[in-house]
């Protein structure tokens, strides 16, 4: 049976990291390590769990957390808010997974293989804390999903197949996140940002969003969509799904 042991060999000897990672804390269970980050975290600090009783998804959804079945984890930052964090997290899992499949970034901050939501990310802030949560599916069967979410959610096990631990890719993703944060740090913003608006590769795309339709124009400053609709009006889509109507 899996659980935190897993993770054994990497809260002793974590990455050599600058700062994302140095401490590394394993929790058999928890509500969320996002909320444990929020309240009690340090800076750097990554709290992973095998299962979570009250995970929260983005827009006060709930993330289903089950145990053994998929990484489930929260990097703490204390101090200023760091702007760009999700799209560098989006860009950590795709370098990650990209040495074994093609995976894809979705607007705002999925990352999809084989057109299936494998992961999410949830950055909240507290105080002076910022909770990076990144949940990845690795071992889930399409049984395993909620009902209601099995036809859009996929795992690296369903998806790509072979042997997937959990520890050893949530090692390889906080040195992608530490080079990230550092980047952050020292005004790399720009950079990540538009690393991040090429892999999403939305510009001159048709989308539908609610009951709006239009061509994608540009992606602003926070990663809004700018989009423009017949008749020439432009709305900005800060949150929410999108759909493409113009194929992959
Ligand atoms: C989404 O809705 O797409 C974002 C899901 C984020 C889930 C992760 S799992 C680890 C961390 N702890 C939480 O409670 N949520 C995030």
């Amino acid at each position: 049976m899996a659980n935190a042991s897993d993770y054994d060999d990497l809260v002793k000897s974590p990455p050599s990291t600058h700062l994302v990672g140095r401490r590394v804390v394993a929790f058999d269970a928890i509500d969320s390590t996002n909320k444990y980050a929020l309240e009690q975290g340090g800076d750097g600090t990554v709290y992973v769990a095998d299962r979570q009783t009250a995970g929260r998804g983005r827009l006060g959804r709930a993330w289903h957390s089950a145990p053994g079945l998929g990484l489930w984890f929260t990097v703490c930052l204390e101090g200023e808010d760091l702007g760009g964090l999700t799209f560098a997290a989006a860009l950590a899992l795709r370098d990650v997974l990209a040495g074994r499949c093609d995976p894809r970034v979705k607007w705002p901050n999925d990352v999809l293989v084989n057109g299936k939501k494998v992961s999410g990310i949830l950055v909240e802030r507290r105080r002076k804390r910022t909770a990076l949560g990144i949940g990845l599916n690795v071992h889930h069967r399409p049984e395993d999903f909620p009902e209601e979410f099995r036809e859009k959610a996929g795992s690296l096990d369903s998806e790509i197949g072979g042997e997937w631990n959990r520890a050893g890719v949530l090692r390889a993703l906080l040195t992608h996140l530490d080079r990230s944060v550092m980047l952050l740090r020292s005004d790399g913003f720009e950079e990540i940002r538009s690393a991040w608006a090429d892999a999403l590769n939305l510009v001159g795309r048709r989308i539908r969003s609610g009951d709006r339709t239009g061509v994608v124009t540009a992606l602003d400053g926070l990663g809004a969509i700018v989009l423009e609709v017949p008749g020439g009006g432009r709305h900005r889509i800060r949150n929410g799904e999108i759909t493409l109507l113009d194929g992959e």
